[in-house]
């Protein structure tokens, strides 16, 4: 009994309230799932309902609290609309974990401005809103979490980058600047730095054997990432153990970075 105590003192979750953008999905569908089950109340935020409802039903059957909102992160009006919705939920979110992302891929040279406008939206500019969303508010209540989902290609160029890779690194430096002015104020911001993970995102890579061998034999542990592989990250950087960890990325990726 004492270590359950001590562990819910490190890393319970419950009384809290998270949004987790792309989180019908891949990544950010593990860490709801990871959240929730920590004692989170979670609102999933994403574009397709069915892909939504299911996640939630999967969470509520466990015996969680869960919800969802539909939502298009790629325009302004879209991210304002969604925070609003998501917040009228179970109230004012502690956590934000923004995990919605896209990759288009088109090789730099063909690289149009309608490209680079949607990555950035996507990927950068909603994070953005969302934090000045919700983050004052953090600080203001005192306790808030940050975490967004970066990238390898924030660091490295890595299969036609192009914009992915800029947005990547900037929502990185976004989590710093957050840092900076609530933490003070007991809200940490966080990335959690993907390698290669085998996710819908990265459908064409993965349906090719030899190049999903090869990714694997890049990293120390010797397989490509699992959504379920940033659980523990998540969990640790939402909840109170990690209140002394902020501005960083923390990679988990099997030691692909580090080979
Ligand atoms: N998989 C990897 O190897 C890898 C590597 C490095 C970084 N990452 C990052 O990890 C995060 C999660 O990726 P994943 O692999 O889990 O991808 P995924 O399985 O494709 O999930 C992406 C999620 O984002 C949502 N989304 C996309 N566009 C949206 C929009 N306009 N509005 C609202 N929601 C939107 C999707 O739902 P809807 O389509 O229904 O909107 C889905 O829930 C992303 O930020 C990605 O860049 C992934």
């Amino acid at each position: 009994m004492i270590s359950q105590t001590y562990l819910s003192e490190l890393f319970s979750l419950d009384g809290r309230t998270a949004v987790v953008t792309g989180g019908s999905s891949g990544i950010g569908r593990a860490i709801a799932g990871a959240l929730a089950r920590a004692g989170a109340s979670v609102v999933v935020v994403a574009r397709k309902e069915p892909e939504l409802a299911a996640t939630v039903d999967e969470l509520v059957a466990d015996g969680c609290r869960a919800a969802w909102v539909s939502g298009d992160l790629s325009t302004r009006d879209g991210v304002r609309a969604a925070a609003e919705q998501a917040a009228g939920v179970f109230g004012e979110p502690d956590i934000l974990v923004n995990s919605a992302g896209i990759n288009l891929r088109p090789p730099m040279s063909e690289l149009d401005e309608d490209v680079w406008d949607t990555t950035m939206a996507v990927n950068l500019e909603a994070p953005y809103l969302l934090g000045r969303r919700f983050g004052p508010g953090m600080a203001e209540r005192g306790f808030g979490r940050i975490i967004h989902i970066t990238s390898q290609q924030a660091h490295r160029a890595f299969v036609q980058s192009g914009a992915y890779g800029v947005s990547k690194g900037a929502l990185e430096s976004l989590a710093r600047s957050q840092a900076e002015a609530w933490s003070p104020h007991g809200v940490t911001c966080n990335t959690l730095v993907p390698g290669f993970v085998m996710t819908p995102l990265n459908t064409r890579l993965s349906s090719d054997p030899e190049k999903v061998a090869a990714l694997a034999a890049r990293t120390m542990v010797g397989r490509n990432g699992l959504a379920e592989d940033f659980a523990g990250a998540a969990v640790f950087l939402a909840g109170p153990a990690s209140g002394y960890v902020t501005g960083q990325a923390i990679f988990v990726d099997g030691g692909f970075s580090v080979h």
